[in-house]
């Protein structure tokens, strides 16, 4: 039985300090908390892969969630939730989803449990400077996060990989969003100052070193569509019927040498799926070649063609977040722009030359400005490691 006091509220974004999660803890529950961390996550290229098993190039970045956590001795997680403005209490011995964000929280009790950790009761307290909705893994954050802190109160050692395969459990089967893997992955595994190049079929992921050149900006279109998650869930299956049809496991096992071929044998929709998913594959590979060399130029125009196979062959875009991307792709300092993440509104992510992503930042604000009648949110992001307890 787990119980919320209200839903998705509108979130705090200051950052706060692990000093103040402390105190913010000891002020409610008393006692000492240990203090966990859990970064969200830019994603350089490689977007609705993960869950067919293709590539993806995402980083860790300095925006994160704060968890303090002491065990409280009793059988219920009590969490606080400041950046929902929120509380909410689960008994560990009937955990079912509210549709709150504790589901975040409660869902991976409920994997790790259901894998045989021993999590004791806890009190836990919840802060995060992770935009909310934007495409940046907030949840994903707060997940990896909650598996940290009930790991280490339970006396459980796992690895990065291990932890983001719990977490992306708790998010598919029990708080129902079909999502690939990514997320947690980046989270989890993140290295300061460089991307992963992931597979998802396999989980290997190697380290791509970025450029001092390069800087990432994120921007927020400020668009959030209804039915996010059923669309999403409609383009996974779109790939699974893909894959299914053409006899492979995953839809990643089909190469750009075989695309002409597969498309021929499937119905439309399944069949665009199929072309944005061989082709970002092969994108992410040059990507990963182009930053070896430091050749940005390259690699914004990959970023420019995943965009527009995102809009026209995944169909994830939105009139708004097109218009961010086009304004973007125009500004001078920026190599190349994509909207990010799962797509129908959030961020568009722009690869600018480090000296010249202030004013391009500017840029785009006052162009989009134009087109939404505000100013969107907008920050240049660094790449951090990824999960892990604070200790002060
Ligand atoms: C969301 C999902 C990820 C991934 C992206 C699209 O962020 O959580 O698993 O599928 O969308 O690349």
């Amino acid at each position: 039985m787990q119980t919320a006091s209200s839903t998705f509220a509108v979130p705090s974004r200051e950052p706060v300090s692990p000093a103040q999660v402390r105190r913010r803890f000891r002020d409610r529950f008393g006692g000492s908390p240990r203090l966990f961390q859990a970064p969200g996550r830019i994603n350089i290229i490689g977007e609705h892969t993960d869950y067919s098993g293709g590539l993806v190039m995402p980083a860790a970045i300095d925006r994160r969630c704060l968890i303090a956590a002491a065990p409280n001795g009793a059988r219920t997680l009590n969490v606080v939730a400041g950046v929902f403005a929120s509380q909410a209490q689960a008994d560990l011995d009937v955990l079912a989803p509210t549709h709150s964000w504790m589901d975040y929280v409660a869902g991976v009790a409920a994997v790790l449990i259901a894998d045989g950790v021993a999590v004791p009761g806890a009190d836990l307290w919840i802060e995060s400077d992770v935009p909310i909705g934007a495409g940046v893994s907030s949840s994903a954050a707060i997940e990896v996060a909650a598996a940290h802190a009930l790991l280490a109160l339970a006396g459980h050692k796992a690895d990065g990989v291990q932890i983001a395969r719990w977490a992306q459990r708790a998010e598919n089967d029990f708080v129902g969003m079909p999502c690939g893997i990514m997320d947690q992955f980046a989270s989890a595994n993140g290295v300061a100052g460089g991307a992963m190049l992931l597979d998802c079929a396999t989980l290997k992921a190697e380290t791509v070193r970025l450029p001092d050149q390069a800087s990432f900006l994120l921007v927020d279109s400020m668009v959030r569509h209804a039915h996010v998650e059923g669309e999403y869930r409609a383009r996974r299956e779109d790939c699974e019927t893909a894959a299914r049809l053409l006899g492979v496991a995953m839809l990643s096992e089909v190469t750009e040498a075989e695309l002409a071929a597969a498309l021929a044998r499937l119905p439309p929709g399944p069949a665009k799926r199929c072309r944005h998913v061989v082709r970002e594959n092969g994108r992410v590979r040059r990507a990963a070649e182009a930053l070896g060399r430091g050749d940005l130029v390259a690699l914004g125009q990959l970023m420019n063609q995943s965009h527009a196979s995102l809009r026209e062959d995944m169909q994830v875009s939105t009139v708004e977040v097109d218009r961010l991307a086009a304004i973007a792709q125009q500004t001078p300092g920026v190599f190349g722009a994509r909207m990010m993440g799962g797509g129908f509104g959030g961020c568009v992510i722009a690869l600018a030359d480090a000296a010249r992503a202030g004013t391009a930042s500017e840029a785009i604000r006052t162009a989009y400005a134009d087109v939404i009648g505000k100013s969107p949110d907008a920050f240049v992001c660094r790449a951090v490691a990824g999960a892990g307890e604070i200790v002060a």
